[in-house]
Formats: structure tokens, sequence, C-alpha cells
């Protein structure tokens, strides 16, 4: 019985998660939010679902894989959505769980505490990407890896650096947890106040930068 109830949580989270994505009826998010313990707010996944909803097939990457990945391949139908994630383990995992997810392997090779002298040096701040991710750019890019929640982690140091260098002439880049010190230095000095849209604050999880480009 209790293995039943399980199969029945994870195939109706399933169904939510694809329903909220295709439709994007808010009551539907909120419901897929709960069920599968996503991190990022309803308000801030509308306003990413906004941005892939502006070009008719969005080329869409996103940096970390996590329990919104169905939801974002759902938002993106008609587009190519594409994932980056450093942890084995977790990437193994999601792909077994989100039947046609495309997403790769990336090492940051990096320590947040390098943070201050790695911020105006370009050369330390490349990495290398499947030719897949390198060898396009992207109308909307949502970075919420490496972790970085602290001392020992690796940082969002290149994956804010690469959001910026991928990014298609007029495409959008999103930054979450943007309430973090790194994070907001990074925003600042490479994704530059000029092409700052908006802040999407919450009380319990982190804060969503947009960033908009113009050709
Ligand atoms: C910051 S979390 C955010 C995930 C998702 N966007 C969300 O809002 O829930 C993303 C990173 O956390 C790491 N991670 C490790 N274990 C995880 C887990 N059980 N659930 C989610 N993320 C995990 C992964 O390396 C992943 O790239």
């Amino acid at each position: 019985m209790e293995k039943l109830r399980a199969h029945f949580s994870v195939w109706l989270a399933k169904l939510v998660t694809k329903l909220a994505g295709i439709t994007g009826w808010v009551w539907l998010v909120k419901l897929m939010r709960r069920l599968t313990g996503t991190q990022v707010t309803v308000e801030q996944m509308m306003a990413v679902r906004q941005a892939i909803k502006e070009n008719s097939a969005c080329k869409l990457l996103i940096f970390g894989v996590g329990n919104d990945s169905w939801f974002w391949m759902n938002s993106n139908s008609g587009g190519r959505t594409v994932f980056l994630e450093d942890d084995d383990f977790w990437l193994r995992k999601v792909k077994k769980r989100v039947a046609g997810i495309e997403a790769y392997l990336v090492d940051y090779d990096s320590k947040i505490e390098e943070w201050k002298e790695m911020i105006d040096k370009p050369e330390l701040l490349e990495m290398k990407f499947p030719d897949e991710v390198a060898n396009a750019t992207w109308d909307v890019i949502l970075v919420d890896a490496p972790t970085g929640w602290g001392e020992g982690t690796k940082g969002r140091m290149k994956s804010i650096y690469a959001g910026r260098k991928l990014v298609s002439e007029s495409g959008h880049v999103f930054v979450h947890d943007c309430d973090r010190e790194v994070e907001i230095a990074y925003c600042n000095a490479l994704l530059k106040p000029e092409n700052f849209v908006k802040e999407i604050t919450a009380v319990d999880v982190g804060y969503l930068r947009h960033y908009k480009f113009q050709a």
C-alpha cells in the first residue's frame, strides 16, 4: 500500500508538472511547486516562462537540473531546452526520472572563495562546454547552478560569465539567488545595470534577477 501511494505521488507530480508547463496556469504552477519541492517561486517561474513564450521556437539553456526540469521542457515544447549540471550523481538521477531530457555534465573547476580575484579576469572565467551548447546562442538562459551556498562550493562566477557569453543578441538572462554576495557582484559586473529589467524577491528562497540584452 505504501509503495502504491509513493508511485501515485510521483505519477501525480509528473502529470501536474507537465500540465503546468504546457498551460502556464498559475494555480497549476503553484500546485506543481508544492508537489515537487521546487525552490524557484511561482512568480519567478512565470517571469522566465513569459520570456520563453516571446520566442516561437525558443532556445533555452538552464544551469542546473532539478525538480523543475520537466516544467521547463514542457514550457518550451516548440523549442529546444538544454541543461548543464556539475553533480554527476544528481544528473544521473534526474536523467532517469525525466524522459528525453537533454542535459550535459560540466566541470566548473572553481572555488567560491576565489570570486574576488576572478571577477575582472575573463581568462579565469572561461570553461569548457559541449559543442551542442558552445556552438549556439540562447534566447533565454536561467542560471541556478552550481549551488554556491557557501564555503567549499564552486560558486556561480563561471555560470554567470557564460550566461553573458552565450545569450543571443536580444536574449534574456535570469540569475537565481541574487540575494547573495557573489551573484550580486557578478551580475553587476558582467550583466551590467543597463541591461537590468527587474528583481523578483522572495521570502524564504533566493531572489531572481532578470537581464535583457539589446541587438
Ligand atoms: C540550486 S538547485 C535549484 C534547482 C531548481 N532550479 C529548483 O529551483 O528547485 C540546483 C543545483 O542543486 C544541486 N542539487 C544536488 N542535489 C539536489 C537535489 N536533491 N535537489 C535539487 N538540487 C540538487 C544540483 O547540483 C543542481 O545543479
